[in-house]
Order: C-alpha cells, then sequence, then structure tokens
C-alpha cells in the first residue's frame, strides 16, 4: 500500500499578511474553494489513509480541513518543529505501527499541481524502484537560478521516465545553480518523495544516526488519542533538526529521479503565486474583491475591502483585515525581513 505523508509544519512568512504564524499558507485557500491542505489531500484519494504531519498549534484547523472534505486522516502532533527528515520519520513509523511495508508518498501540503493525472502517472512510475529499495525524487525542469531548491542530476540521458540520481545538491549557491541551469542536465527536487518506510528509517539510521534513534524514541514515548499521536516535547527536543534533502538525499546511493512535467509552484512568493495563477489579458491575477482599470501583471487581493488599482503595473496589492502590503513583484520576497522586523518590535 502507498501511505500518503503530508508535511504540513511550515510557518509561512513568505506570503504575509495573508500567511501568519497562526495561520500558514498551507492552510489558507488562495486560489479557489480549497485550502492548500485540501486540495493536497484531495490529489491522494486513491491511496491509502493520509498521515499528516503537524504543529500542535494547527492540529484542531488540520483536523477540521480534512472533516470538511470527509477524508480520514492520522494527525502526528509536533510539539516544536524539527524539519522534515524527522517529520517523516514519525510519519514512516506511524505507517509502519498500522501498514504491513508501507511505501511513503510524502508531499508538502503547500504547494500547487497542474495535470494531476501526469502527477499520478509519475508516482506509477516511481513504484517499481521504491519496492526495491530505491529513494525516489521528483524532478521539474528548472527555468531561473533559483537557489532555494535542491538540484538533482540524473545519470545517462534524456528522456528517460525514471533515472538513477548522479548528484543531489540541495540549495546550490548563486554560481552554482547557474552553472547547473545553463549545463542542462539538472532537475529541481519538487520536494515530494516516494519510498518505504522501511527504506527510509534504514537509510536515516546510516546517515542521520542520531535524528533516527531519537525520533524512535519520541514515537516511543508518544500518546495516542483516537485519531491524533502527540509525541512529548522534551524528547523532539533533543533531535538534532535537518531537512530530508540535507540528511538523507544528498548522501543516498540509491536516489531515483521521475521527470515532473505537470505545472508546479511551491508558492514560495507573491510572485510565485502570481506565476502560478492564470491570468486575465493584462496579465493580471485578481483575487477577492478587485476593481481593476489600465492595470498590467499585477497580484490584487481583496479579503476584507474592496480593493482598485488604477494605470499600475507589475505590483502586488494585498488586503486583509489587519494589514495591507503594496510592493513591486519583483520585491515582493523582502515581506519575509519585513515581518522580521515587526516581530522584533514586538
Ligand atoms: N511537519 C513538519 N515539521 N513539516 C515541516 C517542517 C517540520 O518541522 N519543516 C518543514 N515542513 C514542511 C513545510 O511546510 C513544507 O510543506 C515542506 O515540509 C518542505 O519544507 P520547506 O521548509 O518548505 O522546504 P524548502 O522549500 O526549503 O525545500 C524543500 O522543497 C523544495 C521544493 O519546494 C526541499 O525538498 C528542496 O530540495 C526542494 O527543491
Ligand atoms: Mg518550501
Amino acid at each position: 500500500s502507498v501511505v500518503p505523508v503530508i508535511l504540513c509544519g511550515g510557518s509561512g512568512t513568505r506570503l504575509w499578511p495573508k500567511s501568519r504564524q497562526k495561520l500558514p499558507k498551507q492552510l489558507l485557500s488562495l486560489t479557489g474553494e480549497h485550502t492548500m491542505l485540501q486540495q493536497t489531500l484531495q490529489r491522494v484519494t486513491d491511496y491509502a489513509r493520509p498521515i499528516i504531519v503537524c504543529n500542535e498549534d494547527h492540529r484542531f484547523m488540520v483536523a477540521q480541513q480534512a472533516h470538511e472534505l470527509g477524508i480520514e486522516v492520522s494527525i502526528v502532533i509536533e510539539p516544536v518543529g524539527r524539519n522534515t527528515a524527522p517529520a517523516i520519520a514519525f510519519a514512516a513509523m506511524a505507517a509502519l505501527e498500522a501498514n504491513k511495508n508501507p511505501g511513503l508518498l510524502v508531499l508538502p501540503a503547500d504547494h500547487l499541481l497542474s495535470d494531476i493525472d501526469h502527477f499520478h502517472d509519475a508516482v506509477k512510475t516511481g513504484i517499481e524502484k521504491s519496492e526495491q529499495g530505491g529513494l525516489v525524487t521528483f524532478g521539474i525542469v528548472p527555468d531561473a537560478p533559483e537557489t532555494g531548491y535542491g538540484y538533482i542530476k540524473m545519470e545517462g540521458g534524456d528522456n528517460k521516465l525514471i533515472g538513477k540520481i548522479n548528484k543531489f545538491v540541495e540549495k546550490p549557491s548563486l554560481d552554482t545553480a547557474k552553472e547547473y541551469l545553463a549545463s542542462g542536465d539538472y532537475y529541481w527536487n519538487a520536494g515530494m518523495f516516494l519510498f518505504q518506510a522501511e527504506t527510509y528509517m534504514a537509510e536515516l539510521a546510516v546517515y542521520a544516526p542520531t535524528i533516527a534513534s531519537v525520533s524512535t524514541e519520541a514515537m516511543k514515548t508518544s500518546a495516542k488519542e483516537s485519531d491524533f499521536t502527540r509525541l512529548d516535547q522534551a524528547v523532539v527536543e533533543k533531535i538534532p533538526p535537518d531537512s530530508v534533502d540535507y540528511a538523507v538525499m544528498e548522501h543516498t546511493q540509491n536516489g531515483y529521479v521521475v521527470p515532473l512535467k505537470c505545472g508546479w509552484s511551491d508558492v514560495g512568493s507573491w510572485a510565485s503565486l502570481w506565476q502560478a495563477l492564470d491570468k486575465d489579458a493584462q496579465g493580471n491575477v485578481a483575487l477577492g474583491d478587485v476593481i481593476l482599470e489600465d492595470c498590467e501583471n499585477s497580484l490584487v487581493f481583496g479579503e476584507d475591502h474592496l480593493v482598485t488599482a488604477i494605470g499600475v503595473k507589475d505590483l502586488v496589492i494585498v488586503d486583509t483585515k489587519n494589514a495591507v502590503m503594496v510592493a513591486p513583484k519583483d520585491r515582493a520576497q523582502e515581506v519575509k525581513a519585513l515581518v522580521e522586523k515587526i516581530q522584533q518590535a514586538g
């Protein structure tokens, strides 16, 4: 069986003022009726009962959003986040308790995907290798030297449905990213993974033994209440934080990559949300209550007021109940620094 594992622990400051610590982007509906978590759940209804790993603060919202869709889930609660390597380990152990030899399909709760049929085909392509002990990633053809992604080089050449990973480099420097992009040999890591729970735990024990052993201790000392598994804070705090990419994927000898040829966005900024969404003839994305006159290539979000704009281009305008943010689209990622300033000011 394939158990979807949904990583739902992000804190989301890059889509401020919509996303906030109490309400990160995966729990918001940015693009339609359903939240990003709900869209992720709807993508995997063909598989076994999903396991969602989330922070204590979000457990009720997560449960409620699954309930609204009538989808039954198991929820692992982290009192503090320790990044994705431990989060996946908790889910692996939870899956092993409930299933015989489960495969895990690890998905971030905060990505947009279009062409879901292609996504399912890609997963099917990866299943055989994962059943043979492989760690399968999904590769996106890069179009910019982004430094926030993992880069994957496939062994042997082009046009293969699946290939062995020759090299996995997480978050390279800008110069290295430029070099990889120019070479044409690299994919971006989509942040989704497919492997057997036992494979993951074995690889983690080799490359990050402390994470493996303390995560195991955390699951053993956890408390179960119906659909929730609550981890003990004191034990989780002993786990060294690290991502699956640094802890395992950069080191494994059993990595594979399936090229993913569907629309993909990790919605890392307002600009990338604009990029991912359908635009009107003038290149605008209008969300909520918005009237635009003679505007171009802008993203305008009116949540709590009617928002109007005349004659502007390349702007992001976001209105919420508590705050309004206006920025040139190519500087919208600076809200992250702005939020840190606001937090420091208390
Ligand atoms: N439960 C839980 N606990 N989830 C977490 C935690 C945690 O401590 N930390 C992060 N997550 C969730 C995030 O909410 C997100 O859905 C996912 O795990 C990935 O974490 P990010 O922090 O967003 O990772 P990233 O964007 O820097 O990098 C990853 O994704 C890129 C693609 O978007 C890597 O896998 C890169 O290689 C990849 O290119
Ligand atoms: Mg991310």
